[in-house]
């Protein structure tokens, strides 16, 4: 290959996403409601979400158009490069040849925006002006306040409360594309204001923006909640990262043996990687990776189950288990008494202890469908490492 970078002409760009649901062998396991564990329908999730979401939601449909008014918008960053990592390869002194899909182009800096845009457009269409969505370290509420400038929409972000003041720069883009942020734990929501009354100084989490932001749908007519990851709509819209790369493989005549991505709530790992998982269906040799924080593992511990229970004790838990807060917040034994800090076990170990019963969020069994846990974005795992490769790498 001569050139390290592969690029598509704008009329290359996809036309359709490419939805996983209708080649999978058996259908994935339906989300339950959480007051009947009975299967939810599209009624139970209108109040919070879009129609036209909620459909792409359980889709089996193969393809699904692209509006024209989102591929415009994609037209600003996409068809995205794809790049030969020469450098990478030389420092791995590996015959291989590596590639990485190259979604930094986005003016929000990320992947966010392939799912933010569609998600704001088909609020829009339904005659929604207003979005409310949570955010950990801001990448998510900047895409997302970038796509709601785009369709003349508010938006409110919760963004987690150490952040927002952490991260003043990711706030000022929010608010630059006009966004509303407010640091959550917050007194604008009901379930803010019970973490506040038993925790005045509580840092917050993902967990607790999400309750904020789905309540504010919840109890707005105005205004829907959005995700930008986990859920299989947003799978679907990244999967243009995917059905981009395969054209540029195809235009150099190389094809990938391994598809490897980090995996936080799954989306950027499944844009690329659904349609060549379509090719394996298909009979293709090909390994898929994907690599998780060991502070925050979403695929290889927990459990596969429902939980209905637990999700705010345990997601304070785990802030509380991260050390940059153990000085703040000591973990305490079953008496209360502060645990030595050699013996604060890690992150695992709490995500196995039983749940307790706390007031169940209506998004949990969705948030817990693939993997039995919620997630947390790399961004709210302060002080834990990653793997690369399998080298432990220190955030
Ligand atoms: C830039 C970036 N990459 C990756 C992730 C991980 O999320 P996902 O697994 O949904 O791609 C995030 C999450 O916020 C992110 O902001």
């Amino acid at each position: 290959m001569s050139s390290k970078r592969v690029f598509l002409s704008e009329s290359e760009m996809p036309t359709a996403w490419y939805n996983l649901q209708a080649d999978l062998p058996q259908p994935v396991p339906p989300p339950l409601h959480p007051a009947t564990n009975q299967p939810m329908g599209p009624a139970d999730l209108e109040p919070i979400f879009a129609k036209e979401l909620i459909a792409q939601e359980v889709s089996q449909e193969r393809w699904i158009e692209i509006p024209r008014a989102v591929q415009d918008v994609y037209a600003i960053w996409r068809p995205s490069p794809l790049v030969r990592a020469t450098g990478l390869e030389k420092a791995l002194r590996t015959p291989a040849r590596i590639y990485f899909k190259d979604e930094s182009h986005s003016p929000p800096g990320s992947h966010k925006p392939n799912t933010a845009v569609p998600q704001a457009y088909y609020n829009k269409m339904e005659g929604i002006n207003r979005l409310s969505t949570e955010t950990g370290a801001g990448q998510w509420g900047s895409a997302l306040c970038f796509a709601c400038a785009f369709f003349d929409m508010k938006c409110k972000v919760y963004m987690v409360k150490v952040s927002y003041h952490q991260k003043p720069y990711r706030r000022s883009m929010m608010h630059i594309w006009g966004g509303d942020v407010t640091p959550s734990p917050s007194t604008d929501t009901h379930a803010g204001r019970q973490i506040l009354a038993a925790d005045p100084d509580c840092p917050g989490s993902l967990g607790i923006a999400i309750s904020e932001a789905v309540e504010v749908a919840a109890t707005h007519d105005d205004t829907k909640y959005t995700l930008g990851s986990v859920l299989n709509h947003v799978m679907l819209h990244q999967t243009v990262i995917g059905l981009e790369a395969e054209k540029q493989f195809e235009l150099i005549g190389d094809s990938p043996d391994v598809v490897i991505g980090c995996v936080g709530g799954g989306s950027n790992f499944a844009g690329l990687a659904f349609p060549f998982i379509r090719r394996k269906l298909e009979g293709k040799d090909i390994r898929f990776v994907a690599c998780e924080p060991c502070s925050c593992p979403s695929m290889s511990r927990g459990q596969y189950r429902y939980d209905f229970g637990g999700q705010a004790v345990r997601r304070h838990r785990r802030h509380h288990s991260r050390p940059g807060n153990l000085a703040r917040h000591p973990r305490r034994d079953r008496r209360g008494h502060p645990v030595p800090q050699g013996e604060q076990g890690g992150v695992h170990r709490l995500q196995l202890q039983r749940p307790r019963p706390v007031r169940p969020g209506l998004l949990r069994p969705l948030l817990q469908r693939r993997t039995g846990r919620l997630r947390i974005p790399p961004g709210e795992n302060r002080g834990g490492h990653r793997r690369v490769a399998g080298h432990r790498v220190d955030k």
